[in-house]
C-alpha cells in the first residue's frame, strides 16, 4: 500500500480565503431558472414563485455569491426586458441556447431570490450585442440612489434601496467565435477599458471582471489575456477563467488529475497578468475570478453538433419545438468520481487563494449542477454537492501552503502526477483548521500521515469522505441518497500527527479544532 506525508504549518500562508471562492452561477439556460429555482405552481413555491425546497438546498450548500444572468445568454440579453410588470415583459428568442426567454424572472426577482438564499448577487453585463451606454444604464438602475430617472424607475418597480451590486462582469467569453459580438482581443480590450472607466465614474465601488479565455485550449490563450490586460490593466480588478473537465475515452486516471490542469491554467494566467503588471510598471496586482468551473460532459455533444445551440439539445428536442421554453439542457448526472474531481478542483482553487479571490461553480440547479429538480416533483443533491458544501463550511481563514510527499503515476493527458493531493486551511480566530485530501489511485488505498505539530494542540473533530466501491454510482430521482458523505473512521491524531487512510478514488475532509 502506498504511503504519503503532508506537513501543515500555519506560518506558511498562501493567502486569505475570500468567501466569494464558494460562489456559484445561474444562467438563463435550460431549466436553471424555470422549473429550477422558479416554479410558481410547485407545491413548495413561495409567494414569489420560488421553490422553497431548492432554497433550502442552496442554503445548506453554503454558496456565497451568485453570478447572473449568463454566460453565453448575456451576450444577447437586454436587461430592460427583465424589469417592469411581468405581463408586459417581452418574450425573446435566446440565440445562445435556441430557446424562448419569457423574462418572468429578471433583476428584481433574482435579487430577491439571492437574498432568500443568503448570498451576494454578481451581475454580468452584455458587451456582445450591447455597448457602454447600456452597461451604464443597468449599473445606474441598480445602484444609483434617488434623483435619476433610472433610479426612480427602479423605485417605481418596487425596489426603494439600491441593489448595491459590487461585482460586475464585462461580457462573457468574448474570445469564443460562438459568442454574440465575439471580437478580436484588441477590440474587446478597448471596449472593456472604456466601459470600465465609465462605470467607475458612475459608481467608484464597483469591482470589474475582464473577460478572459473561455478555456485554456483556445488557440488564442494566453495571448488573449495579454492583449486584453494591456488595454484594461488599470481599469479592472479581475480577469476571468473558465474551465470544464470530463472523463474522456474511459481514462479515469487522467480525469482524476483534472486539478493539475486547473493548477497549470491558473499559473499561466497569473504569469500573464504579472507580465502585463511588469510591462506597465504597475503597483497593482490583478486577481482572478474563476467564474465558471465544474465537471461537464460536453465532449460528445461538441463532436455531434456543429451549431453551438444544438450541442446541448437531445435530438428529439431538435425535431420538436425549435425554440422551446426551459428545455432540458446539459443535465449531467454526476458520479462518485466526478465528486472526487470537484473536491480536487476546490483544493486547486484554495491552493491559489492568494490570487483567486472569486470563483463560481457552474452552475447551481439542473444545468451542470449539484442540485437537480423535477417539475412538480422533488429536488435532490447530486454527488458533487457534498465536497462543495463541506469545503465551503470548513475552509475558513487562510489557505496554507502544505508540503505533500506522495508517489506519482503516469497519465496520458498530464504526464506524471502525484497520487495524493492536499491543502489545509486555518482559522486562528475560531481556533479551527481543516485538511482536504484526494487519493487518485484507481486501485489502492493510501495511508497519509499529516504532521500537525506546528498547529499546537489540535483535536480531531470530524473526518468525512466521498468514496464508494462503485466509482460511477450516482444519485437519481429514484435513488436520491445513493451517494452521500461517509465517515472516514480511519482518521486519528497521536502526538501531533494525523493518520488517515484514503480509499482508492476518494476525497476526504478532516476538521480540526
Ligand atoms: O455554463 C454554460 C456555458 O458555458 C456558459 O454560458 C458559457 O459561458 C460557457 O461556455
Amino acid at each position: 500500500m502506498p504511503n504519503a506525508r503532508v506537513v501543515v504549518d500555519p506560518r506558511y500562508v498562501v493567502g486569505p480565503i475570500n468567501r466569494r471562492l464558494f460562489g456559484s452561477f445561474i444562467e438563463h439556460m435550460g431549466r436553471a431558472v424555470y422549473t429550477g429555482i422558479y416554479e410558481p405552481d410547485h407545491p413548495t413555491a413561495d409567494d414569489e414563485g420560488f421553490r422553497q425546497d431548492v432554497i433550502e438546498l442552496v442554503r445548506e450548500l453554503g454558496v456565497s455569491a451568485i453570478r447572473y444572468p449568463g454566460g453565453n445568454f448575456v451576450s444577447g440579453f437586454h436587461w430592460r426586458d427583465s424589469i417592469g410588470p411581468k405581463d408586459e415583459r417581452p418574450r425573446r428568442l435566446s440565440l445562445a441556447w435556441r430557446a424562448t426567454e419569457t423574462n418572468e424572472v429578471g433583476l428584481h426577482e433574482f435579487s430577491s431570490w439571492v437574498e432568500k438564499v443568503g448570498g451576494e448577487l454578481m451581475y454580468a453585463i452584455n458587451l456582445g450585442t450591447a455597448d457602454t451606454r447600456e452597461a451604464l444604464e443597468v449599473v445606474e438602475y441598480a445602484n444609483a440612489p434617488r434623483r435619476s430617472t433610472l433610479a426612480e424607475e427602479r423605485i417605481a418597480n418596487g425596489r426603494t434601496e439600491p441593489f448595491g451590486i459590487t461585482m460586475w462582469y464585462l461580457g462573457n467569453e468574448m474570445d469564443g467565435p460562438w459568442q454574440l459580438g465575439h471580437a478580436p482581443a484588441d477590440d474587446y480590450g478597448k471596449k472593456a477599458s472604456r466601459t470600465a472607466k465609465a462605470l467607475r465614474q458612475l459608481d467608484p465601488r464597483v469591482e470589474l471582471v475582464a473577460s478572459g479565455s473561455s478555456h485554456p485550449t483556445m488557440p488564442t490563450f494566453p495571448e488573449w489575456e495579454r492583449v486584453v490586460l494591456e488595454h484594461t490593466y488599470e481599469d479592472v480588478d479581475y480577469i476571468s477563467c473558465h474551465g470544464y473537465y470530463e472523463e474522456k475515452n474511459g481514462d479515469l486516471g487522467s480525469f482524476l488529475a483534472a486539478p493539475v490542469k486547473m493548477d497549470r491554467y491558473l499559473d499561466a494566467v497569473i504569469a500573464t497578468a504579472d507580465h502585463v503588471k511588469a510591462l506597465k510598471r504597475s503597483d497593482k496586482t490583478l486577481n482572478i475570478s474563476f467564474d465558471e468551473w465544474n465537471v461537464w460532459y460536453l465532449g460528445d455533444n461538441l463532436r455531434r453538433f456543429p451549431r453551438q445551440a444544438d450541442r446541448f439539445y437531445r435530438t428529439d428536442e431538435i425535431e420538436g419545438d425549435d425554440w422551446p421554453e426551459a428545455p432540458r439542457l446539459a443535465e449531467d448526472v454526476y458520479s462518485v468520481a466526478d465528486a472526487v474531481v470537484v473536491g480536487g478542483l476546490l483544493i486547486s482553487l484554495l491552493r491559489h487563494a492568494d490570487r483567486v479571490s472569486s470563483a463560481a461553480m457552474s452552475m447551481l440547479v439542473n444545468v451542470i449542477a449539484p442540485i437537480t429538480t423535477e417539475p412538480g416533483g422533488p429536488a435532490w443533491r447530486q454527488s458533487t454537492y457534498f465536497p462543495f458544501a463541506l469545503t465551503s463550511k470548513l475552509a475558513n481563514g487562510v489557505a496554507l501552503d502544505v508540503r505533500v510527499e506522495s508517489e506519482d503515476y503516469e497519465t496520458a493527458e498530464h504526464g506524471r502526477v502525484p497520487l495524493v493531493d492536499a491543502v489545509a486551511t486555518a482559522d486562528a480566530d475560531a481556533g479551527r483548521a481543516a485538511v482536504f485530501l484526494v487519493n487518485r489511485s484507481l486501485t489502492e488505498e493510501v495511508t497519509v500521515t499529516v504532521d500537525l505539530a506546528a498547529l499546537g494542540r489540535v483535536e480531531l473533530l470530524d473526518a468525512r469522505m466521498i468514496a464508494d466501491e462503485d466509482v460511477y454510482a450516482r444519485n437519481t430521482r429514484d435513488e436520491p441518497d445513493r451517494v452521500q458523505l461517509k465517515a472516514n473512521a480511519s482518521a486519528a491524531i497521536e502526538d501531533g500527527v494525523l493518520t488517515v487512510t484514503l480509499p482508492p478514488v476518494s476525497w476526504t475532509a478532516v476538521a480540526l479544532g
